[in-house]
């Protein structure tokens, strides 16, 4: 399988891991075929991503897609943060091979996931604004790496 720089490197030094000890919106996702699990944490102030880290217990492309993922949010504002396609992330890292690209579903999925908890938090439905999490679909519309 053969991994761009880019890949390679936020593999091999990635960046904002760890937990946010003063985070007001967490989220958690995992994947139910290869049983991957996403944490990420934000600090959301003002509408602006102040801060954003992550922890996973998952593969190289999931360590690397959310180490750019969370490059690619931070100080952006929630609505910015929304639109954030695991297709864009792969593109920042140059592209991944086609049987790693579930595992940048689970880093935009996780995203989603930490907003929704920020809004639930506040007493604000959720899922008008950033819709339902279904944590299957990374599997059933990009196939899983662990499948046969
Ligand atoms: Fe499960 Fe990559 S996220 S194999």
């Amino acid at each position: 399988m053969i991994y761009s720089e880019k890949v390679l490197d936020h593999f091999t030094n990635p960046r904002n891991v760890g937990e946010l000890p003063d985070a007001n919106a967490i989220g958690e996702m995992g994947n139910a075929k290869c049983g991957d699990i996403m944490k990420i944490y934000m600090k959301i102030e003002n509408n602006i991503i102040e801060n954003v880290s992550f922890k996973t217990f998952g593969c190289g492309a999931a360590i690397a897609t959310s180490s750019m993922a969370t490059e690619l949010i931070k100080g952006k504002s929630i609505e910015e943060a929304l639109q954030l396609t695991n297709k864009a992330v792969v593109e920042a890292l140059d592209g991944l091979p086609p049987v790693k690209v579930h595992c940048s579903v689970l880093a935009e999925q996780s995203i989603k996931a930490a907003i929704a908890d920020y809004y639930t938090r506040l007493g604000i439905d959720p899922t008008p604004i950033v819709g339902v999490i279904d944590e299957c679909d990374a599997c059933h519309d990009h196939g899983c790496c662990h499948e046969e």
